[in-house]
C-alpha cells in the first residue's frame, strides 16, 4: 500500500478502509511514514471528516498501538472524567479526591496544555515534588490505597496518539471531531476505566466553538465508549469565559484547594458537583444525580475531600503542606491590576484570548519545548454579569516581568463592558 493513495481517498471525500487506517496509524507510529504525508492526511480528515465507522476504526488502531492497563483486580467501579480542554478548567484536580472520598476509585489519566488551553499535569507539577510519571505498579498501588490518581499515561499507552497529537498541534488540525474522538477514546479505553464522564466544552475558548459541533463530538465520544463496553455520558459546558477566577498553573492549584475548603467560586463548584454527581451515579453509590450531590457537598464540608487531596499529592511525591500554605509553590514577583476603562456590566471575557494572555506571561507553551513559569497567570476580579465602576480592577496579572503592556492590551481588547449582559448558562445539556 502507498501512503499517497490513502491521502488521495480522503482528499476526495472517500471513506478509508480498516486496512488503510491501520497502515497509517501503525506506519506513522513506527516512524515509517514521514510527517509531511501524515500532515496531508490529517488535513484531509480535518476538511472531509470521517464516518462513524472510520472514527471507530481509527480509535481501535490507536488503542492497539500500545498497552492496556488492567484494573480488574481493584475492587469497585472505576470512574474517570475527561475534558476536551478549556481555560481555567481545573475541575479534575478537586474532582478526583472529592469523588474518591466516597470510596469510589478514580484512575485519572490526564494531559498537558494544548494550544491556549491549560493541562492538568502541568498544573499539578506546580506543587514541588509532584510526579505525574507513575509506572503501572505504582499507579495501581496508589489507586488501591489512596483511592485516586492523577497522572500521565503510564508505560506505552496509545503511543500513536502521542505522535499524532504532537503533529496536530503544529499543523492546525486539533479541532476535528474524529481526530479528537480517536485521541481521547484510545487513551481512555487503554486506561482500563469502567465508566467515564466527558466534559465537552463549547464557546470561544473551546476547540468546538459551536454548540452543535460540541454535541456531535460528545455523540462520537459516547458512542465509541459504549461500543467498547464502557459506561459513558457527556456534559456540554460553557467555555465562553474562563472557568473560576484563576488562570495559571500554581494559581489553579490554589483555586482547587479553595474549592475543597468550601471557598471555591460558584461556577467551578457548580461544574464539579454536576460532573461529580454523574460519576457517583455511575459508580452505583447513588441512584440519581440529585441524590449524589449532597453526598459530595458533605465531603467538602467535613474536610475529608481536602484530606484526600493531600494524601494524593503526598503519594505522588508532592509537598502536601500546599493545602495549608500556597507559598510552597512558585510565586510571581509582580502583581498588576487592570482597571476598567468605563462603568457598566461585564458582558464578555473571551476565554481563548485570556488563555493566550496567560501563555504570553509564561504560563503555557508557545512551542512544545517551552519551559513553563508555574507562578504566573491571571486572577479575574470580575466575571460576566458583574457590575463594574470605571477604574475598578477587572483582573490582576501575576507576572515575573515588569513590562506587561502587551498582556494588558490583549486583555482589554477581549473584555467587553456594556450596559447589560446575557446570563451565562454553565451546563448546556447532557449527551447520554
Ligand atoms: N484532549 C485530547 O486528549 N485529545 C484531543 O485531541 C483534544 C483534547
Amino acid at each position: 500500500m502507498r501512503m499517497v493513495d490513502v491521502i488521495d481517498v480522503k482528499r476526495n471525500g472517500g471513506e478509508l478502509t480498516e486496512e488503510q487506517i491501520r497502515f497509517f496509524v501503525d506506519g506513522y507510529t513506527a516512524g515509517d511514514i514521514p510527517d509531511y504525508q501524515a500532515s496531508a492526511l490529517l488535513m484531509a480528515i480535518w476538511f472531509n471528516g470521517m464516518a462513524a465507522e472510520e472514527t471507530r476504526l481509527l480509535t481501535q488502531a490507536m488503542l492497539e498501538s500500545g498497552d492496556r492497563l488492567d484494573l480488574s483486580d481493584i475492587p469497585g467501579v472505576k470512574v474517570d472524567k475527561h475534558s476536551t480542554g478549556g481555560v481555567g478548567d481545573k475541575v479534575s484536580i478537586p474532582l478526583a479526591p472529592l469523588v474518591a472520598s466516597l470510596g469510589i476509585p478514580v484512575p485519572m489519566i490526564s494531559g498537558r496544555g494544548l494550544g491556549h488551553t491549560g493541562g492538568t499535569l502541568d498544573k499539578l507539577e506546580a506543587i514541588p515534588g509532584y510526579t505525574v510519571e507513575l509506572d503501572e505498579g505504582r499507579f495501581k498501588e496508589q489507586l488501591r490505597e489512596v483511592g485516586c490518581v492523577i497522572a500521565g499515561a503510564t508505560g506505552d499507552i496509545a503511543p500513536a496518539d502521542r505522535r499524532i497529537y504532537a503533529l496536530r498541534d503544529v499543523t492546525d488540525t486539533v479541532d476535528s471531531i474524529p481526530l479528537i474522538a480517536g485521541s481521547i477514546m484510545s487513551k481512555k479505553i487503554a486506561s482500563g476505566t469502567d465508566a467515564l464522564v466527558m466534559d465537552v466544552k463549547t464557546g470561544a475558548g473551546a476547540f468546538m466553538r459551536e454548540e452543535e459541533d460540541a454535541v456531535a463530538l460528545a455523540r462520537a465520544l459516547v458512542d465509541i465508549a459504549h461500543g467498547s463496553g464502557m459506561e459513558a455520558v457527556a456534559v456540554i459546558s460553557d467555555m465562553n469565559q474562563p472557568l473560576g477566577r484563576k488562570i495559571g498553573n500554581a494559581l489553579e492549584i490554589e483555586e482547587s484547594v479553595e474549592l475543597l475548603r468550601g471557598e471555591g467560586p460558584a461556577d467551578l463548584l457548580e461544574l464539579v458537583l454536576a460532573i461529580g454527581s454523574q460519576m457517583v451515579v455511575m459508580a452505583g453509590v447513588a441512584d440519581t444525580p440529585e441524590e449524589a450531590r449532597p453526598l459530595l457537598e458533605a465531603k467538602i464540608a467535613d474536610g475529608s475531600a481536602l484530606e484526600r487531596f493531600r494524601a494524593m499529592v503526598e503519594a505522588q511525591g508532592g509537598d502536601g503542606s500546599v493545602v495549608d500554605d500556597f507559598t510552597v509553590m512558585p510565586q510571581a514577583a509582580y502583581q498588576f491590576d487592570v482597571p476598567a476603562p468605563r462603568s457598566g456590566v461585564v458582558a464578555s471575557m473571551a476565554a481563548d484570548e485570556l488563555g493566550i494572555a496567560s501563555m504570553m506571561l509564561g504560563g503555557g507553551r508557545a512551542t512544545k519545548d517551552d519551559e513553563l513559569d508555574y507562578a504566573v497567570g491571571l486572577v479575574l476580579d470580575k466575571k460576566v454579569g458583574d457590575p463594574v465602576e470605571e477604574g475598578e480592577s477587572l483582573l490582576t496579572i501575576h507576572s515575573n516581568r515588569e513590562d506587561v503592556a502587551n498582556v494588558v492590551d490583549l486583555v482589554l481588547d477581549n473584555i467587553r463592558i456594556a450596559d447589560a449582559a446575557e446570563p451565562v448558562e454553565l451546563v448546556h445539556r447532557m449527551v447520554l
